[in-house]
């Protein structure tokens, strides 16, 4: 809601782009800090440099520590470390990244070959149309004619969710842009709950007109004309756009933006090329993105520009970015938390801008760079984080695997000081970790470099969760771009409804039972949910080998008894059996429950990728549970109660669901751009009120020996907790996000569910006994609970706590909870034998206590308190907890 806050910042001023950014007399009076900040840094940054060469006469790899005295090879038998391909020019080829280049006709796209029969069941015009392709509302897509009247009627036609709606469940566009070249004049304004979808064949080209006037070509959240937006940042859900070229070639080099992305939870951007100005002139942006409450990215090419990404928001994950030419490929303006993974840049001024709002006002909270590779760029990043610069936690940056070559300083600091050099003459440079921040061990109470912390364990991350270039593996999503429509098989053609009404268990089961499962060597189906609420009343299992696409997050929601029943618990999806080996795909999908609903699992996966294949997973899929029409745990019955004592029961008809996620004990996956919402607020009723629901429990991995990734996930407003990983190991997380639910402490996190040891509940009638007067602030949904489990691996983390019974008084001074993060147990990892080897890094909290806290090998419980210098603006930063 609008609680959320965003941290203060301020447009982008033209100084950022001189060197050091200040006026004269600033400098001198900076100059006086940074002399004494090199002093204090000589012997903690400068020591823990840490670099790989890479050379044609060299096949290993050497680590070397700089510590003023000399360079000294530390570890000849280092693992390989990945290489970045750099990619071709993909404005001129269509191929992408990651499936062959086309073979067919572009003509041949499934998505507009097949007969479009998604329906949404609670709009009140019968005859709204859900699929819309631009060519029906009149655009050309010639290159000639203006096509935004056309293309806005194609997003705007039907009763939707624009200016003055805040938001809309019941209104979904799926817009469809065949290939081609639309020139626009004016932003093509993508209103709530909208996908636009290019064909990703041939990307079709949206031109910005040399007369273009206004924000961006698409825009995500438009500004009135006094300022206000359409929709409230932090709450402008359910957004894609996917499949285009945007050029602003035509345009003035003077102004020119790609895209407005002013977005929340449950959005993303995958697959767009930006083509802009290059050389001194240019002032234009690929990406325009002030704030919000993200989000995911992947899959860009930028090429040209003052700045190919300008980003601003709470938290988001970004993968796979490739920059040219631009004057700063990537600048923040401000987060609390941004995961950059697989950037790629070239032949730009500046890699990665994170000096915004100067060092005593540090814009950035915390940035985290993976798997990434900068060429011919003289600064690779660039920060204005000092010794004692503010906030204390500002600026905090983690690199990893970051290979840079034909870059003059890697990190270039205030007035220019040099705080990691540039790459050796003519040789591929690698450096595998560092860090800028601070950092906690069980050895390091209270705190430190986090390079220091690092020392011992350059690359602690297992092979299990590697590609096999050794980089971190992603896997994006599947557009199942080369396979004939004919082999999709719809849904709502073989016996399924879909309308919110009728059952649909057998249908979909028998549907699943029949294209699910293909053999290996035979040609897959692809099982297309038509967009529709689909309503089940018992769990549907999932085969191995299935694969599975929803249109505009097509609804699957339990209902009944069999859901109802918290001591004997059910999963509506069920992915496989444990122990089962296969392939599952699901995309575009989003799961929910009919209430009450005290046993309902919302979906329990088993099934494990077989070695040597395509690891499984899930992209764009989101459970929403409650706060939107047919869910029945809406505000007209689950409205908040913040001013009586609430004891919620068990026999509530607010009772939402049992769990939302279980990763069982066999299962490995990656997944992509979830948001796991048990509601704050009604999405669709008038006045979009609070509410008070009660979702048990988040997510739960049990997975033994994983892997499990996660990219752009967020779990939020669980009772017991937001994530949980019990007895686990290989795991990947960046950026989780979590919230506390608004209501508690009241009711306190015991109430209405009693814990059950056979899923490793926490107890906080025990755990909480001794708090007394703080046994409220204690007894609060952990964001993140990790118990008996080795190997794991946070690039970034948002755990929030906003309020205390709806009043978020408590923000200010941390005493909304006691504390976010749990870890138990004392196992020791295979990969670091003297560890467990859990990494937390860019870990952000809001409103509570203690960050973390975890039981030392004296027994005594460690607290990493969030005014022990970590204070980060409106959020507290610790760049590395590891244990
Ligand atoms: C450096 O790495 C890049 C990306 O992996 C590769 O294309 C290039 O050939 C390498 N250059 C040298 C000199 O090894
Ligand atoms: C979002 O960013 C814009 C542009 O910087 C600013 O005017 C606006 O106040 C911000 N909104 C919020 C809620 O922070
Ligand atoms: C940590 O800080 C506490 C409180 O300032 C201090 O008493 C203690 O000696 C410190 N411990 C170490 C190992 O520096
Ligand atoms: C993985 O998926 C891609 C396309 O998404 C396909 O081209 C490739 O053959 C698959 N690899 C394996 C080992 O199945
Ligand atoms: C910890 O996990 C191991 C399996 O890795 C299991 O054998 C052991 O029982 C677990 N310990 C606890 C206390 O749960």
């Amino acid at each position: 809601m609008n609680e959320r806050r965003s941290s203060g910042h301020s447009d982008s001023s033209s100084s950022r782009f001189q060197n050091g950014g200040a006026s004269g007399k600033q400098a001198g009076v900076i100059n006086t800090r940074v002399r004494i900040y090199t002093l204090l840094t000589v012997g903690s940054i400068i020591c823990y440099m840490y670099y790989i060469f890479q050379s044609s006469s060299f096949h290993g790899y050497r680590f070397w520590v700089y510590d003023g005295t000399g360079q000294h090879p530390i570890d000849d038998t280092a693992p390989d470390v990945a290489t970045t391909t750099a990619e071709g020019d993909v404005t001129t080829a269509t191929t992408s990244a990651f499936e062959a280049a086309p073979t067919a006709s572009a003509s041949t796209f499934w998505l507009a070959n097949m007969e479009h029969r998604g329906a949404a069941p609670y709009h009140s015009d019968g005859d709204y149309k859900v699929f819309r392709n631009v060519l029906d509302y009149g655009a050309k897509g010639d290159g000639i004619a203006d096509d935004t009247d056309a293309i806005n009627l194609a997003i705007s036609s039907g009763s939707r969710c624009g200016q003055g709606c805040d938001s809309s469940t019941v209104s979904p566009a799926l817009v469809y842009f065949p290939s081609g070249r639309y020139r626009v004049s004016a932003p093509i304004v993508a209103m709530y709950y909208t996908q636009l979808v290019g064909n990703p064949l041939d990307k079709p080209v949206l031109l910005a007109a040399k007369s273009f006037k206004g924000m961006a070509v698409i825009d995500t959240d438009p500004y009135g004309p006094f300022g206000q937006n359409w929709y409230i940042n932090q709450n402008n859900f359910f957004r894609a756009i996917r499949n285009f070229v945007i050029d602003l070639t035509e345009m003035d080099p003077a102004e020119g933006t790609g895209i407005h992305h002013q977005v929340a939870q449950a959005t993303s951007i995958y697959n767009v090329v930006f083509k802009m100005h290059e050389g001194a002139a240019t002032k234009q942006k690929g990406i325009f993105m002030d704030n919000g409450s993200g989000g995911f990215l992947s899959s860009l090419k930028f090429y040209g520009g003052e700045v190919g990404a300008y980003f601003g928001n709470q938290q988001f994950t970004t993968i796979d970015l490739e920059f040219h030419n631009c004057k700063t490929a990537i600048f923040v303006n401000w987060d609390w938390v941004w995961l950059l993974k697989s950037i790629k840049i070239y032949n730009c001024g500046i890699g990665v801008d994170i000096t915004s709002g100067g060092p005593n006002k540090l814009g950035v909270g915390s940035v985290l760079l993976l798997d990434s590779y900068i060429e011919n760029t003289p600064t690779g990043i660039r920060t204005f984080r000092t010794a004692d610069s503010t906030p204390p936690a500002g600026g905090t940056l983690v690199l990893q695997n970051l290979i840079i070559s034909g870059v003059d300083t890697a990190v270039l600091g205030w007035n220019d000081e040099k705080l990691f050099g540039g790459d050796e003459e003519g040789r591929n440079t690698t450096i595998p970790f560092w860090g800028h921040g601070k950092g906690y061990s069980n050895e390091i109470r209270n705190g430190s470099d986090i390079n220091v912390i690092a020392d011992d364990t350059i690359d602690a991350i297992p092979i299990a969760l590697k590609d096999r270039a050794g980089k971190i593996l992603e896997r994006p999503r599947p557009l199942y771009r080369h396979i004939p429509a004919h082999r999709f098989v719809s849904v709502k053609a073989n016996g399924a409804v879909g309308d919110g009404k009728a059952d649909d268990t057998a249908a979909i089961q028998k549907i699943l039972n029949t294209h699910g499962n293909t053999p290996a060597g035979q040609e897959k189906a692809i099982i297309f949910f038509d967009h529709g609420v689909y309503r089940v009343s018992q769990s549907i299992y999932v085969p191995p080998n299935t694969y599975i696409v929803g249109e505009m997050w097509s609804v699957i929601m339990s209902y009944g008894d069999v859901f109802n029943d918290a001591e004997n618990p059910k999963p509506v999806f069920q992915v496989g059996k444990p122990g089962e080996e296969g392939i599952v795909e699901m995309s575009d999908l989003l799961f929910q429950t009919q209430g009450p609903a005290a046993g309902a699992i919302l979906m329990e996966w088993n099934i494990r990728s077989p070695q040597g294949q395509n690891v499984s997973g899930m992209w764009d899929v989101h459970f929403r549970i409650g706060g939107s029409h047919g869910t029945q745990l809406g505000s007209d019955n689950c409205r908040k109660t913040p001013d009586s004592k609430v004891h919620a029961g068990l026999d509530s008809a607010c009772i939402s669901a049992f769990m939302l996620l279980h990763i069982g004990k066999t299962a490995s996956l990656v997944m992509e751009n979830m948001w796991l919402w048990t509601s704050d607020h009604d999405l669709d009723a008038d006045g979009h009120d609070q509410i008070s629901i009660y979702t048990s429990r988040g997510l739960l991995c049990e997975a033994e020996t994983g892997p499990v990734w996660m990219y752009g996930h967020a779990v939020e407003h669980n009772v017991l907790y937001n994530y949980q990983l019990s007895d686990t190991k290989n795991i990947f997380m960046g950026v989780i996000q979590t919230e506390t639910p608004y209501f508690q402490s009241n009711p306190k996190a015991h109430e209405p569910f009693p814990p059950l040891e056979a899923w490793r509940d926490p107890d906080f009638t025990v755990s909480c006994a001794n708090e007394k007067d703080k046994s409220p602030l204690c007894e609060k949904s952990w964001g993140l609970r990790i118990l008996n489990s080795t190997d794991i691996f946070a690039f970034g983390a948002g755990l929030y706590s906003f309020f205390e019974n709806y009043d978020t008084a408590c923000i200010e001074k941390r005493a909304c909870q006691q504390t976010m993060v749990e870890i138990q147990g004392t196992k020791r990892s295979d990969m670091v034998p003297s560890r467990s080897n859990i990494w937390l890094m860019g870990l952000n909290t809001i409103g509570t206590e203690n960050m973390a806290a975890w039981a030392g090998a004296d027994g005594e419980t460690v607290h990493i308190k969030a005014t022990d210098g970590n204070r980060n603006g409106f959020s507290d930063t610790v760049g590395l907890i590891m244990l």
